[in-house]
């Protein structure tokens, strides 16, 4: 049972009167739709759940094997295996809407039409809370990455902007340069929040074979507690380069694994691969999220923030780091 004493208030503002209870949420792709979760360990903990990514048309995903394991995490080519946009909106939506947690659709899209015409399908569906534009989704042909390009990125959240008055959360990939630079320019075309990483390009080899594990050109998303240091140094960049809400994202397992992105400035974040390994992980982070800011008196999570003027020479982000 969780408790909450004020003046301690856990909740997070997302924008266009998206309140999660709490800033612990579930990954796209890491909890499907919800649905076998809410039977096998309940949901009402999460203060979100972020759909597996929905496409215009149904897909049935890459040809197996779609994952392989690596050291302190998994690459995975799944190939947004899903039902499509039609079924999500009717049947799907249908279930949320008596949830009393928020479900954000993930919406895919090959190129700017679709992205507006899943959104499009989407606004006004009660049960839909908002939408996580993933332009950056490494497994599927050619590459869909809007992301790698801001000017690019911005034209597709643009163009979604113009449909929709649903909250708008907009999934950086990390696979990019600068990731900040991507950051600004989705927020400047209305993003209302940022969530960040998306998984990092990985390949693994089956030496027996002399080739790659996963088919095609045998690249996957990389995810799990091997991206942690990763993801956290690109949320500290992306908090630096936006004044919208940031969610992070990336090998959270633990309590601590989710403090140390508030830390770094995530106003929430999503729990991933770590769902597979313990099922229970998202329900323990909450409730262990809870009891660390009862313990430590704060009002907000925010209070976590790390203050960069309170640590002299830091002011003056570096990259050289050897
Ligand atoms: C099996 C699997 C499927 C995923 N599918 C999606 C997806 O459909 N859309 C998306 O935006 N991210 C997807 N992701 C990425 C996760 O949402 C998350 O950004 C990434 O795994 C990093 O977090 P983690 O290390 O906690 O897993 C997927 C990840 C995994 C492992």
């Amino acid at each position: 049972m969780i408790t909450i004493t004020p003046p301690f208030d856990p909740r997070v503002d997302l924008g266009r009167g998206l309140v999660l209870a709490n800033p612990i949420g579930v990954a796209s792709g890491t909890f499907g739709f919800g649905f076998e979760a809410e039977a096998l360990v309940g949901i009402t903990h999460l203060g979100a759940i972020f759909s597996k990514g929905t496409t215009a048309v149904a897909r049935e995903g890459n040809h197996p094997p779609r994952i392989a394991e690596t050291a302190a995490g998994m690459l995975n080519s799944i190939g947004l295996q899903n039902p499509g946009v039609e079924v999500v909106a009717r049947d799907y939506a249908a279930r949320w809407a008596q949830w009393p947690v928020p479900v954000l659709v993930n919406v895919a899209g090959a190129d700017i039409s679709e992205y507006v015409a899943i959104v499009q399908h989407l606004d006004g569906v009660s049960g839909v809370s908002g939408v996580e534009l993933n332009i950056s989704c490494p497994n599927i042909a050619h590459g869909l990455d809007f992301a790698t390009e801001p000017g690019a990125a911005a034209r597709c959240v643009a163009a979604v902007r113009a449909v929709t008055t649903l909250p708008l959360v907009v999934k950086l990939s990390p696979n990019v340069t600068d990731i900040a630079e991507v950051a600004r320019a989705v927020a400047d075309a209305g993003a209302d929040a940022v969530s960040a990483v998306n998984t990092y390009l990985g390949m693994k080899m089956a030496l027996h074979a002399r080739r790659p594990v996963l088919p095609g050109l045998g690249v996957g998303g990389l995810s799990g507690p091997a991206i942690k240091p990763l993801a956290l140094a690109a949320v500290a960049k992306v908090r630096r380069a936006v004044g919208i809400p940031v969610i992070g994202i990336g090998g959270i397992a633990t309590t601590a694994d989710a403090l140390e992105f508030l830390v770094a400035g995530a106003d929430a974040v999503q729990v991933g691969t770590a769902n597979f390994n313990n099922p229970q992980a998202s329900r323990e982070i909450v409730e262990g999220c809870l009891a660390y800011a009862e313990q430590h008196h704060l009002q907000r999570f925010t209070d976590l923030r790390w203050q960069e003027q309170d640590h002299p020479g830091s002011r003056e982000p570096s990259l050289d780091v050897d």
